[in-house]
């Protein structure tokens, strides 16, 4: 059975770094000293066992499954079950088992965070996630550009409608700053987070910017020691942490 606080990473839009801030945030809280898991449903584009350079699936014991272990956090991804990067052709029940699987057969241990990478939009697996996890924190990731913010929202107003209580909105791809000066370019416009946050009566806890990969670099997504994404995504981390424990005092005080 899974245990802690379920953070699930959500957007309205692919591409927008859902992933790469699933991941990194569940780094980040692991080199905090909290005890994380990293969960990956999205089965059409799993993408975390490569950015957490895991080469290998994993096992099972009396008919329960031993979770991957990488960056110090505990992992299970669609990526795992999926052979070849062959395209999924599944129909939902069969997604909805695994799905199930992933919550109850896998011996998680005890945790404190649980970070859900879960599919883009408002689809099939979405949607079991959301009825077998029917309460979490969710974190929506958005690009600065109007149209990602707008189709996020959506996402978000589902999110709400199941009784999932949004922390706030992370801008990913927020601005360009070349690091030999101090201006920011704003590739992807500028105010579709704010947007969002608005319409969702939330607030923008991150904004993160855009940064190349270095070349030759096999493992990019996780941010090193020494990179300015490195030190966003510990603020992040400690922001997140801060949140949860405000809105569980919170929900602990209010009269029954
Ligand atoms: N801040 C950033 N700076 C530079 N590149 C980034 C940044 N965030 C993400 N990327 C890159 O953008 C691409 C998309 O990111 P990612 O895979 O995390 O998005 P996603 O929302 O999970 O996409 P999908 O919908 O395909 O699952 C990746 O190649 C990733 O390395
Ligand atoms: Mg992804």
């Amino acid at each position: 059975m899974l245990s802690g606080e379920i953070i699930s990473v959500i957007s309205g839009k692919g591409g927008v770094g859902k992933s790469t801030v699933s991941a990194n945030l569940a780094v980040s809280l692991a080199r905090q000293g909290h005890s994380v898991a990293l969960i990956d449903f999205d089965i059409y584009g799993s993408s975390i066992p490569k950015m957490m350079n895991i080469g290998f699936g994993p096992k099972s014991i009396n008919n329960k499954i031993v979770p991957v272990e990488s960056h110090g956090v505990t992992i299970m991804s669609m990526g795992f079950i999926v052979k070849n990067n062959d395209p999924v052709v599944w129909r939902g029940p069969m997604l909805g088992k695994v799905v199930e699987q992933f919550i109850n057969d896998v011996i998680w241990g005890k945790l404190d965070y649980v970070v859900i990478d879960m599919p883009p939009g408002t689809g099939d697996v979405a949607m079991d996630v959301n009825r077998l996890i029917p309460s979490s924190y969710q974190i929506l990731v958005t690009t600065p550009h109007p149209t990602a913010s707008h189709v996020a929202e959506r996402a978000g107003k589902m999110a709400t409608n199941n009784n999932h209580d949004i922390l706030g909105v992370v801008e990913n791809m927020s601005y360009f700053q070349p690091p030999e000066d101090d201006t920011k370019y704003y590739i992807f416009g500028k105010g579709g987070s704010e947007h969002l946050a608005l319409a969702l009566e939330t607030e923008v806890i991150a904004k993160l910017p855009i940064i190349a990969p270095k070349e030759g670099d096999f493992e990019p997504s996780i941010y090193r020691k020494g990179t300015l994404l490195f030190d966003k995504y510990n603020e992040l981390a400690e922001k997140v942490v801060d949140l949860i424990r405000n809105k569980n005092s919170r929900s602990v005080q209010k009269p029954v």
